[in-house]
């Protein structure tokens, strides 16, 4: 901390390593490719860790496959999701020979088919279906509804296979979907499974060949106290299913969430009759995911504090909004100029964090057996306003 300063986020690359290789490995010789989300955390130490032990990558933007392909990963190892890929994206990824467009509508598709004709090449596509799974009966899927908003309906997407057979400019590889995040029951998995291997028969039946299956990511991590997904469990379960298909997957928070934390000091302690607020240096522009989606993140102390004052804290930001917390009601015992540990930070943190207050965003270390390094330099205040200019007149 001290080197670092506060706040920073800080990542294990043994605990990065180790779960990419769990999902890797339980599939035995099945064949498959575990595509790790970028979204969850892009830094490039991070990205270079998964490409050296063989990772694939799921990428969404043109940036993305940039930092994958500076960190040494490879464009025929990367999946390409995304609800609106321009067609700049789309020529780009098509020159480094990504393995696949996760295809979300109609539309995209025809863009794709014109990119790859202006090129003179064949773009592979997988279409992401919707599978409907039922989010009533599976209420951990929180973002059942929205999740409307991506993929092709299940019932409309034989049109689109034909569509995509009959042009000399798209070659399919498979079919894709994604049903959520933290999702921590296998049963919504499998029920997706189960319709997409029905709309798998029904291609074959009309000469469909589809080869791989992407499955998406959404593997739910422990935060709090929640049982969670055992990942051998639903690898094994989805093999028993699948035949011979080829297996992606695209996990993020399963990989990173819990090799990583948000480190934050102690500020200034202000207790009123009713509260006891903690004001911490880190706010919700460095780790959004309690504001924005009232997300539980554990909070430890990084020194054990005998002499603090004991109480039920609410850990809050400097930024001028109320919902600017990263915990409330946590039993600690604090003294200002303490640092805590925000755990399970490590995915969607430092990936969401941004400028709001002018804040600078933080620093990012990585940890690798005992030797720590910084990974991303935290923001100086001229970083700030240095892509900015004032008019002239
Ligand atoms: N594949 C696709 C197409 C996705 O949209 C996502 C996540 C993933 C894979 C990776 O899902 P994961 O394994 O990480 O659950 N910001 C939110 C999470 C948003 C997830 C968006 N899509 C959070 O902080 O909880």
């Amino acid at each position: 901390m001290v080197a670092y300063g506060s706040p920073l986020y800080v990542y294990s690359r043994s605990d990065v390593e180790r779960n990419w290789l769990e999902f890797d490995q339980a599939f035995g010789s099945h064949p498959h490719l575990v595509c790790y989300a970028v979204k969850a955390n892009s830094n490039i130490a991070v990205l270079n860790t998964l490409a050296k032990i063989g990772a694939g990558f799921d990428i969404v933007s043109q940036g993305e496959l940039e930092r994958v392909l500076v960190a040494g990963g490879q464009g025929n190892r990367c999946v390409f999701s995304g609800v609106a890929k321009t067609a700049k994206e789309i020529k780009r990824a098509l020159e480094v020979g990504v393995r696949c467009f996760n295809v979300e509508s109609a539309s995209e598709l025809d863009r794709i088919e014109s990119v790859a004709k202006s090129l003179n090449t064949q773009a592979p596509i997988s279409i992401r279906v919707n599978p409907n799974v039922d989010a009533k009966t599976h209420p951990y899927i929180s973002t059942g509804l929205k999740e409307n908003k991506f993929g092709v309906d299940i019932d409309d997407a034989i049109n689109l296979y034909q569509r995509a057979q009959n042009s000399e400019y798209l070659n399919i590889q498979g079919l894709d979907c994604h049903i959520g995040s933290q999702i921590t029951e296998v049963s919504p998995f499998l029920d997706a499974l189960d319709k997409v291997l029905e709309l798998i028969d029904q291609l074959n039946k009309n000469g469909i060949k589809i080869s791989q299956l992407d499955l998406g990511g959404g593997i739910g991590i422990v935060y709090d106290d929640e049982q969670t997904i055992d990942i051998q469990a639903y690898i094994d379960a989805i093999i028993s299913k699948v035949g011979k298909i080829e297996i992606i997957l695209e996990p993020g928070r399963s990989i990173v969430g819990n090799a990583g934390i948000f480190v934050t000091k102690v500020e200034f302690i202000k207790q009123n009759s009713e509260h006891s607020f903690a004001i911490i240096d880190g706010a919700m522009n460095d780790l959004l995911r309690p504001s924005f989606y009232n997300a539980y993140h554990q909070v430890l102390p990084v020194n054990e504090n005998s002499n603090g004052i004991q109480a039920s804290w609410d850990l809050v930001g400097p930024i001028c909004e109320t919902g600017d917390f990263l915990a409330k009601d946590r039993a600690l015992s604090l003294s200002q100029g303490d640092y805590l540990a925000v755990m399970s930070a490590g995915a969607y943190g430092f990936t969401m964090s941004s400028n709001y207050n002018s804040r600078p965003r933080v620093a990012e270390v990585m940890v690798s057996g005992d030797q720590h390094y910084l990974v991303r330099e935290r923001e100086t205040i001229q970083d700030l306003f240095n892509k900015e200019h004032m008019i002239n007149d």
